[in-house]
């Protein structure tokens, strides 16, 4: 199988083209209900340090989608939902009533079903969220997993982030919420994993040094009572209860300089032992030993909500083997996809946004880009009726989504999208090429992208476009179009060239691009075009939490 991306709406796609019992390992990070509209960060751009454009939003409100979710709950649609998740929302409705929570619920519920269809028998789920809204969730998540043979295993506590009040009344919300489920009690599987052993447990325990290294001293005495494993060594009494150990053992470790012998010869013998020799602490629930991104992490890529890749390694390793089939259905800037690809699993990676999509191409191929051809990419518009299509979306949500993918696939991730096209003149994103001003300063000067999808457009729009460019003190501009447009190619003419005084070279003040050049692969051709987007770190696997 190919690795896979999707772009769309994950129910859509979960519904369309993911088989039933596929999958060996989900795991969503999907928006959390918090009431938030969440920016992807910019970097190198113009005068400022960074930009920030919308990526995704986080607000719900009770609308037609939400109807029509809940409808298609109550009706069962596919069969997808067992009675006590039907009756679970229904009685939900009731007492949260039609607004912003339920609208979230209702969403989470359909996809969650989905989710559980796709699972082997075999499979595990990670339903990553935090406490705003998890006690509704965890009902949801026992009401589809539960009643069909599977369970709930763990609620893990990710701290992900470092101690810090959000206000005077309220205590600082350090915490993440992971929901572990399978979905057969008696088929699946958890690979043991162990955690690095905080400093403060280092510091109280491993108080002895030798040529070995640190080590802690372990109890010999057995707790209960072991009369065949009484008997005196080297002068020191059996302690009233007896040895853990056999008398040949006891040499053995004697043999290896594994005891340590008190000074009083009515002390007890103590076993040795050395902290690189531990693995860490066996698995808990609770995870304070993975750091959160800061800003200046070195794998932060600017995405709004980006987990630590040592999350993703932890719960992957923990809950698939090499070869097996991991899905993100919420996968952002690709976190999940990047470390199961490293850890030799197969993937699927869904994201209903194009700067999400573009992003993990990026990181995916940024250090080979070989890996493309490991990758079927679905959803992306390949002719001109997908094109149209996307263009034509009426979703809210997704309404940008054209102007996104064009500007984006045009300037091959060198253009950043603009949040604020209103008051901007029409403006749908922004690239930067460096230049000298009138003193022969360095400067980073704009490219303007325009995005247009209309059947026909009258040449006002390239003089527009031009007084944007006056306005902004730009270099130039860049008109795409969905349909061709011969007459704005003939007028764009009279507006001569952009003078690049770095390079002393000349190009058009405006051009019109259409989508049909776009799949020729027609691509944004200017000089050292800034980079807005941060490169990827490349991973080394992480051998220490194994
Ligand atoms: C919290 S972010 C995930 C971040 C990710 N774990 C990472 O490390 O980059 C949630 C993602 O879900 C996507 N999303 C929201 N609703 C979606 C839907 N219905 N279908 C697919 N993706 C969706 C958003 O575009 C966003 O990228």
């Amino acid at each position: 199988m190919k690795n896979k991306i999707y772009y769309g709406d994950n129910l859509d796609v979960l519904r369309r083209y993911i088989k039933d019992e596929s999958v060996d390992l989900c795991y969503i990070d999907p928006p959390f209900n918090s009431k938030r509209n969440y920016n992807q960060i910019y970097n190198n751009v113009g005068k400022e340090d960074s930009a920030q454009a919308q990526a995704f939003i986080d607000t719900w409100t009770w609308d037609d989608i939400a109807t029509q979710g809940l409808t298609e709950i109550k009706s069962n649609y596919n069969g997808v939902f067992t009675e006590q998740s039907i009756d679970l929302i229904t009685w939900l409705e009731k007492v949260l009533k039609k607004g912003a929570l339920l609208a979230y619920l209702v969403s989470m519920t359909l996809r969650i079903a989905e989710i559980h269809r796709v699972l082997k028998p075999t499979g595990s789920f990670y339903f990553h969220c935090d406490p705003t809204a998890s006690h509704y969730l965890k009902l949801v998540l026992d009401a589809i997993f539960c009643v069909r043979g599977g369970d709930y295993i763990n609620e893990i506590v990710w701290k992900r982030s470092y101690g810090h009040g959000d206000s005077k009344k309220s205590m600082g919300r350090n915490h993440d919420v992971v929901f572990y489920y399978i979905k057969n009690t008696n088929k699946y599987f958890l690979n043991r994993f162990y955690h690095t052993h905080d400093e403060k447990y280092i510091n109280s325990f491993f108080k002895h040094n030798d040529e070995r290294g640190l080590y802690k001293l372990e109890n010999l005495t057995s707790p209960s009572p072991r009369p065949n494993l009484t008997y005196e060594y080297k002068g020191y009494p059996s302690p009233d209860k007896g040895w853990r150990v056999k008398l040949e053992r006891m040499q053995e470790l004697d043999r290896d300089d594994r005891l340590h012998f008190p000074a009083k010869k009515n002390g007890r013998i103590m076993k040795k032992v050395y902290l690189h020799e531990l693995e860490g602490q066996p698995m808990t629930d609770i995870w304070v030993d993975i750091n959160p991104l800061s800003a200046h992490d070195a794998e932060r890529l600017g995405y709004p909500t980006q987990k630590p890749e040592a999350l993703l390694e932890r719960i992957i390793k923990a809950s698939s083997n090499e070869g097996n089939i991991v899905l993100d259905a919420y996968c952002g800037c690709g976190t999940t996809v990047a470390v199961a690809n490293r850890l030799n699993r197969q993937w699927i990676g869904i994201d209903i946004t194009y700067q999400s999509i573009s992003l993990i191409l990026k990181r995916l191929t940024e250090h080979d880009k070989s890996l493309l051809d490991t990758i079927e990419i679905n959803g992306v518009p390949k002719d001109i009726n997908s094109a149209i299509a996307l263009a034509n979306k009426s979703d809210d949500r997704t309404r940008k989504e054209f102007e996104k993918w064009m500007v984006l696939t045009y300037s091959n991730n060198y253009a950043m999208i603009n949040e604020k096209k209103g008051g901007d003149g029409g403006i749908d994103g922004m690239a930067y090429i460096p230049d000298r001003d009138d003193k022969g300063e360095l400067e980073n000067k704009k490219v303007l992208f325009s995005v247009k999808s209309n059947v026909k457009l009258s040449p006002t729009v390239i003089r527009d476009l031009n007084g944007t460019i006056e306005r902004d003190n730009a270099a130039c501009g860049i008109l795409l179009t969905l349909y061709p447009m011969p007459n704005l190619v003939k007028e764009c003419k009279q507006y001569g060239f952009y003078h690049n005084a770095l390079i002393n070279k000349d190009y058009p003040k405006i051009q019109v691009v259409c989508v049909d050049e776009l799949f020729n692969g027609v691509r944004l051709e200017l000089p050292n075009v800034v980079k807005v987007l941060k490169k990827a770190e490349q991973h080394a696997e992480q051998v220490s939490l194994f």
